[in-house]
């Protein structure tokens, strides 16, 4: 019986505008959740309320990623085109999702501050990327680098792997992954940005255990500090309390960075 429900509100999600090209690991993951949480008659609602939260809510309307790449390579050369008028095209699309949004004005600071801690990694891993992958271009990184990131979202993993080998980036990929659910490899430096909050919106208490999982020298997580309709309502002191006393137990050292759009904390482990 359990296992009815299970499929029938899988298929329907699955089957559902909005959600159709999410990974079906987490589509699964969250639905077994709630109905063993909330039954059988609330479980849909319940799971259709969490996928809302942790990936649509960030954009004002789901973005049709096959349009915003034509318009991005609309009338663009490869190999006559500069790195400045990539960048413009590309500030065009980081502003489509709030996260990117907000680092755009930070963008020229951001990973010099954050590499002059880590130094410049050889391996990077992009947890939950969403659009941060085309900042990229911003990151002052050795062309051998290997950058791999990861989202739930197919149509968004599709649009980032064009983009990068339009760009003849090929030390870049982006592939369907789950924190919560998937095994990850190493690497140097692993990015969590904006992700802590919509991991406890999941599972309350993942997000310790995700960070102990990970193969890697330095993690850098960081948090919003305004809320999505923009008030500031004492965000940064609570993300920066809470974060610290989530790992007090683990005895990492870590730095602090504030930015004006983003608190960041970069952990050695
Ligand atoms: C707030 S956005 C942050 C995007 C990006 N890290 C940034 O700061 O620009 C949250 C992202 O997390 C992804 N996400 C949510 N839950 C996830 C999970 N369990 N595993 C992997 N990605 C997840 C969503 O699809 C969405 O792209």
């Amino acid at each position: 019986m359990f296992n009815d429900d299970f499929n029938d509100i899988v298929q329907n999600i699955i089957r559902s505008k909005k959600y159709k090209g999410l990974y079906k690991k987490t589509i699964e993951h969250n639905v077994k959740r709630c109905l063993e949480k909330y039954g059988k008659k609330q479980a849909e609602r319940r799971a259709r309320k969490i996928l809302h939260q942790i990936w649509s809510a960030y954009y004002d309307n789901k973005p049709n990623f096959k349009h915003i790449y034509e318009s991005f390579i609309d009338k663009l050369g490869i190999n006559n085109v500069t790195e400045s008028e990539i960048k413009e095209r590309i500030i065009k699309i980081l502003s489509i999702q709030s996260s990117t949004c907000e680092r755009i004005t930070i963008l020229d600071n951001f990973y010099k501050q954050i590499f002059a801690v880590t130094g410049k990694p050889s391996s990077i891993i992009d947890h939950a990327c969403g659009l941060n992958p085309l900042t990229y271009f911003w990151m002052n990184l050795d062309s051998d680098v290997k950058y791999q990131a990861y989202d739930i979202e197919s149509d968004l993993i599709w649009f980032l792997n064009s983009i990068f080998e339009f760009c003849k980036l090929d030390n870049i990929e982006a592939k369907l992954g789950d924190v919560l659910i998937d095994e990850f490899g190493y690497a140097d430096v692993v990015f969590m940005f904006k992700l802590l909050p919509i991991l406890e919106q999941q599972e309350k208490g993942s997000s310790i255990n995700v960070m102990k999982s990970l193969r890697c020298k330095y993690l850098v997580v960081s948090f919003p500090i305004k809320s999505l309709s923009g008030s500031e309502k004492g965000m940064r002191e609570f993300y920066s309390n809470w974060f610290k006393k989530t790992i007090e137990s683990e005895k990492w050292k870590f730095e602090e960075i504030l930015f004006n759009t983003e608190l960041v904390f970069v952990v050695c482990f």
